[in-house]
Order: structure tokens, then C-alpha cells, then sequence
């Protein structure tokens, strides 16, 4: 089935959908076995075991651009457009703002749930409106983006929404006018070297920059099977924080890294605590964690099950736990009955 962690499960059911009528017409027959689970490329995704409803994925692939004002253009897309397509569309245009979320794997309408986000930049800077089908009432709806309870890797399609409404549509702001990002930890060296200069860049300098170092720190799951990163980055207390960072000097790993997120909290990266614990390139059985990016936990061989998987994620969790007092968050989402919604 689909998942790029490769993971040998099947779905009783799977019913693609060319727009939103007929995937209202999905939930109206009786036939289809229930629940229904809406997936993109299933690229966030942990399936624990074969799933015994129908799979839905949408085939809505249009690309549309609408009026703007002057400085910005907004862009309709389906929500089954590949992520990376309209990334490289965007840039090929000259518009600004998904440059930096190239090749991040996935579909247009997942990157809504899940607010994918890379190098200083994320989806919902982008969103206007989002459009969706209610699965109660079987009618389209539309909502803002300030509807949509965005943070990090966070909505409320994956909250109070989940199961409640399925993205058929997303409508982005892009900006025609010089506006790169270059600010997120490499991005601008990598820039200057590849180009030569980090001004009077073009979208596409900036994108083609963004994948080749995602192709340098991340697998590709056309090889390896993997979810991206499996953990979010914790957000801590400043009181949090401070402990961490005494345990660091007292261990002797030196500095530890954070992002400000501009709030009372401390993102850490996930990365960081997990190789202090040793784990990265660490390798099992079928199950490993990556040894470019601990953050990703690979199915080394593509054999791996869903409960190898797991016991890893628990073994990490486990000893960062013990080891910084911070307890790790998957982002992947696990899919299984009976802890699935029931739509
Ligand atoms: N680090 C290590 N060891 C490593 C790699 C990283 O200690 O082997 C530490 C370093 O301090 C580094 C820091 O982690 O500066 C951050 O690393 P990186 O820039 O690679 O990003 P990340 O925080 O690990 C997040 C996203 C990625 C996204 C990158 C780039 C999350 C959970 N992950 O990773 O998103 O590509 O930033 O913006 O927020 C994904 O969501 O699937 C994903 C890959």
C-alpha cells in the first residue's frame, strides 16, 4: 500500500476522487467499507497493520492562478497535486514563497493538514483558503487560513477537524517581489557558494539550493523507506531549557542548539538530543536510525514492520527521556485501528 515507509500493509478498499462531488458520492455509498482514511502519498504515515476500511486519495490536479493585487499572485491547486510540482512550477513562474519547501514529499492537500514546513518557512505563510469537503453534511466548505488553527507541524484537520472535513482544494499567495528566505541555518552559505552571491536571486537558485541539501541530509524513500523526521522538535520551558542545557555541560556535549520561536517557548532540535543518546546511524533487525539525520528512522531493509518501528520510537523516547528529561513527540501519525477516527 501506499507509504514511503514502505511498509508491506494493504487497505481492504482504496477509491481515488476527481473533485468534490464525487468524493461526496464516495461517502455516500453503502458498498465501501468503513472507516474511510483520506491519505496523500502517505508520506507522514505509520500504518500498524493491514486497514480494513477504504484508503481515499484524490486525483484533484489542477493548478489555477487567480487575480492578485500587484505584489502578490494567489494560486488555486488541487489537492492532489504533488508538493514538488507545484514547488517547481512556482519557481519556474519567478513567484516567490514554496521555494524553500521544495521536495518535501507529498501532496498539496496533506501539506495543509500537516503545515509542512522548511528552512524558516512554512505552508500557512503561504494559505489563503482552504477548501474542503464536510463529511457530515456531504457540502463543500471553504475556511481562511487564521480558520485553520495553524503552528508547528500542527491544525485543526489533525485535531478537533480530523475526520470531519477532507481537503479537496488550497489557495496560496505567492509573492511576485524579491523576497527570498534565506536566514534558516545553511540556506544562505549554501546560497553564496552555489551562486556565487546571496542577492538578486531567482526562485529557482533558491529551490535547486533547498534540494540539494535535502538530498545530502535526507533518504530519498524511492530507496530507503522513511517518514522524513518521525519526531517533532520539543518545545520547552525557559526553566526546561536551562535544565537541558545543564545536563549538556555536565555530559560535556557543549552548547545545545534551539530555534527561538519568537514565543515564552524553546524549540530544541530533536536531532541533537537523539544523537547525544547515541542513536544516530544506529542499525537492528530491519529498522535503523539515520546516520546523516537522527531524526528520520528508516526501514533499512524494506522489510521492517510497523511494530519494529515502534519499538524503536519507544527506545528513543525512552532514553532521551532518561537522559535530558524531554519527552520526544512523533510527528508521524500512526494509522490502526481501533486508535484511527471512525469518519
Ligand atoms: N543536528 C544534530 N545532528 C544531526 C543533524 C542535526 O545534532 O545529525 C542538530 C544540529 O544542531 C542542527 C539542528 O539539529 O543545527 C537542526 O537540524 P536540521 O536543520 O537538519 O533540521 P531539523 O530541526 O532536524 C527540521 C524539520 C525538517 C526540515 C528541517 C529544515 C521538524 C520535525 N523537522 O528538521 O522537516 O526539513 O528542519 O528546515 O521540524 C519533516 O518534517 O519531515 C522534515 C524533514
Amino acid at each position: 500500500m501506499l507509504n514511503t515507509f514502505r511498509m508491506k500493509v494493504f487497505g481492504a478498499c482504496y477509491a481515488e476522487y476527481d473533485n468534490v462531488e464525487d468524493l461526496a458520492d464516495l461517502f455516500r455509498d453503502p458498498s465501501l467499507p468503513r472507516p474511510f482514511f483520506p491519505i496523500g502519498a502517505g508520506s507522514n504515515l505509520l500504518f500498524l497493520g493491514d486497514f480494513p476500511g477504504t484508503i481515499l486519495h484524490s486525483r484533484i490536479r489542477f493548478v489555477e492562478v487567480l487575480p492578485g493585487d500587484s505584489g502578490s499572485v494567489r494560486v488555486r491547486v488541487g489537492s492532489g497535486v504533488v508538493w514538488d510540482d507545484f514547488c517547481a512550477w512556482a519557481a519556474a513562474k519567478g513567484w516567490w514563497g514554496p521555494e524553500n519547501l521544495s521536495l518535501i514529499p507529498g501532496e498539496t492537500g496533506a501539506a495543509a493538514v500537516q503545515n509542512i514546513g522548511a528552512y524558516g518557512r512554512e505552508v500557512k505563510d503561504l494559505i489563503v483558503e482552504v477548501e474542503c469537503l464536510d463529511t457530515q453534511s456531504l457540502a463543500p466548505v471553504r475556511f481562511s487560513v487564521e480558520a485553520c488553527g495553524y503552528g508547528y507541524r500542527e491544525s485543526r484537520f489533525k485535531q478537533d477537524w480530523k475526520g470531519r472535513f477532507v481537503i479537496t482544494a488550497v489557495t496560496f499567495a505567492l509573492m511576485r517581489e524579491y523576497a527570498p528566505e534565506l536566514d534558516y541555518g545553511p540556506v544562505r552559505e549554501a546560497v553564496a557558494q552555489a551562486w556565487g552571491t546571496d542577492r538578486d536571486l531567482t526562485p529557482r537558485q533558491v529551490r535547486d539550493t533547498v534540494i540539494a541539501i535535502r538530498r545530502a541530509k535526507l533518504p530519498d524513500p524511492a530507496e530507503i523507506g522513511n517518514a522524513g523526521s518521525y519526531f517533532r522538535n520539543p518545545c520547552v520551558s525557559a526553566d526546561q531549557f536551562r535544565a537541558v542545557r545543564t545536563i549538556a555541560a555536565e555530559k560535556g556535549f557543549g552548547d545545545v542548539p534551539y530555534f527561538d520561536t519568537g514565543e515564552q517557548l524553546v524549540k530544541i532540535p530533536a536531532a541533537w538530543l537523539i544523537e547525544r543518546c547515541g542513536w544516530k546511524g544506529f542499525s537492528e533487525g530491519n529498522v535503523g536510525v539515520y546516520a546523516r539525520q537522527p531524526l528520520v528512522l528508516v526501514n533499512a531493509t524494506g522489510n521492517a514492520t510497523p511494530d519494529e518501528i515502534r519499538s524503536l520510537e519507544n527506545r528513543i523516547v525512552d532514553s532521551v527521556q532518561r537522559t535530558f528529561g524531554v519527552r520526544l513527540c512523533p510527528e508521524v501519525e500512526k494509522v490502526g485501528l481501533p486508535a484511527s477516527p471512525d469518519l
